[in-house]
C-alpha cells in the first residue's frame, strides 16, 4: 500500500453501519415476500453486499458479475466489459443490483441494459454512493446510501489501483 497517500475519512464506519441498516430496512420492506436475486458488481460491491445481506432476514440468493471499465487510475475508459457473467438464468427473477458507486453512470447503465435483456421479472438498483456531479448517463437509483462530492473515494470496497478496499471508513483520496 502507498504509504504516501493522503486520506481523510468522509463517512466513518458507524455512519456506514447506520446507512446500510437503513437500506436493509428499505429492501426488506420491498422484497421480504418475493425472494430477490442480489447481483453484486465486482469487485467494489463485495464489502457493502456482505454487510447488507447479513441484515436481510428472508430468503434471497446472491450472484456476482465482474465488469471492468476503469483501467489504471481515476478516469473511466468509457468502455465497459463483462469479465465474468452470470452462472445461471435470471429470467422471471426479482433482481436487485448492488453497486458501490455510480459516477458517470456508464458502468451501471451498461449492466442494467445487459441484465434487462435476460428478462428478469423486475430490476432495481441499490447503490452505496452516488456522485451526481459527474453523471453522463441517466440512471435511476432505487435504494441509495450516500450522495457524495466530486472527490475520489476509497475504502469499504472502493479502490484506487486495487488498493484501500479494506479500509473500514469511506475516505477521500487527496491528489
Ligand atoms: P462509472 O461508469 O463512471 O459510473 O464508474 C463506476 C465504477 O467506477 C464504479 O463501479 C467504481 O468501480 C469506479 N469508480 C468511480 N468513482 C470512483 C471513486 O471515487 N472511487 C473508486 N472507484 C470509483
Ligand atoms: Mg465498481
Amino acid at each position: 500500500m502507498d504509504s504516501q497517500a493522503k486520506l481523510h475519512s468522509l463517512f466513518p464506519r458507524v455512519e456506514i453501519e447506520a446507512t446500510v441498516s437503513r437500506l436493509a430496512s428499505e429492501v426488506t420492506r420491498d422484497y421480504h415476500d418475493k425472494p430477490p436475486l442480489l447481483i453484486g458488481i465486482l469487485k467494489g460491491s463485495f464489502v457493502f453486499l456482505a454487510d447488507l445481506v447479513r441484515l436481510l432476514n428472508f430468503p434471497l440468493e446472491v450472484e456476482f458479475v465482474r465488469l471492468s471499465s476503469y483501467g489504471v487510475g481515476r478516469q473511466t475508459s468509457g468502455k465497459v466489459k463483462v469479465v465474468q457473467g452470470l452462472g445461471s438464468s435470471i429470467k422471471g427473477r426479482d433482481v436487485l443490483v448492488v453497486e458501490d458507486i455510480v459516477d458517470t453512470g456508464i458502468t451501471i447503465a451498461f449492466i442494467l441494459d445487459y441484465l434487462k435483456k435476460k428478462k428478469p421479472a423486475s430490476l432495481r438498483l441499490c447503490a452505496l454512493t452516488d456522485k451526481p456531479s459527474r453523471r453522463r448517463v441517466q440512471v435511476t437509483i432505487d435504494y441509495l446510501g450516500f450522495t457524495v462530492p466530486d472527490k475520489f473515494l476509497v475504502g469499504y470496497g472502493l479502490d484506487f489501483d486495487e488498493q484501500f478496499r479494506n479500509l473500514p471508513d469511506i475516505c477521500v483520496l487527496e491528489d
